[in-house]
């Protein structure tokens, strides 16, 4: 709000991610408040609110991220998971900014890309047939409760952040990200990924099965860094 006072009348946009996922450094997700006073802001001040969408789109809503949080941006961006690694983006925005969209030329090569569209419309329907948000969601809270419970059991502490679906874990011991990444290149070798410094992504394909071997690994890998680093 400071902001928007000190640079009154000069904010065109003010352009926000659903939760805060930094690299290096825990998730935030947003408090209870946040939206709706960052609504109001916008709206007061005749600024627009977009939302980029593009980490966390249909990870945690299939309508967008705002859904799940309980507001409404006026413009949203979506990629990733919109085409399941297929290459789109979409921004899709509220009909009174769509004369002002019309008037800005805007083009590319592969904007008609049937397959990518293909792609989006195919992988939108199996995500709702599937309920895949609240399948991943629950395979997510298995992953991150699993890792607190094992790090616990072997007297590590860990910080595990963000929602189930975009989970990440870091040591909370550290700053230097020596045990994380001893602890990824240790998972890595039995071939899971954990990122040491970026959240990590749950996918419909998660199966029960697959998060008991992710936590088998990484108890092992806690092992490792609990006789290496002591704690
Ligand atoms: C939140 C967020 N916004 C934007 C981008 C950039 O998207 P693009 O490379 O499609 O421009 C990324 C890429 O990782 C992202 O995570």
């Amino acid at each position: 709000m400071d902001l928007v006072k000190r640079y009154k009348d000069d904010v065109a946009c003010i352009i926000v991610t659903p939760f805060h996922h930094p690299a290096f450094g825990d998730q935030v997700l947003p408090a209870p408040s946040f939206f709706a006073d960052l609504r109001r802001i916008c709206d007061e001040n005749g600024i627009v609110l977009a939302l980029d969408d593009v980490r966390a789109g249909f990870r945690l809503s299939m309508h967008g991220s705002h859904a799940y949080f309980g507001f409404s941006p006026d413009l949203t961006c979506f990629s990733k998971a919109i085409a399941n690694g297929y290459t789109l983006s979409a921004c899709l925005g509220k009909a009174a900014l769509k004369a002002a969209a019309s008037r800005v030329f805007f083009t590319g090569s592969f904007f008609g890309g049937a397959v990518e569209m293909a792609a989006a419309l195919a992988t939108l329907d199996e995500l709702e047939r599937r309920d895949a948000i609240a399948h991943m969601m629950k395979m997510g809270t298995m992953l991150q409760d699993g890792l607190k419970e094992l790090a616990r059991a072997r007297g590590l502490e860990v910080v595990v952040s963000g929602p189930p679906t975009i989970p990440y874990m870091r040591f909370a011991n550290e700053t230097n990200f020596r045990r994380m990444q001893r602890f990824s290149g240790e998972a890595a070798r039995r071939g899971v990924i954990f990122h040491p410094h970026h959240n990590w992504f749950m996918m419909e394909a998660h199966k029960e099965e697959d998060i008991r071997q992710a936590l088998d690994v990484a108890d092992k890998c806690f092992e490792v860094v609990k006789k290496e680093f002591g704690g």
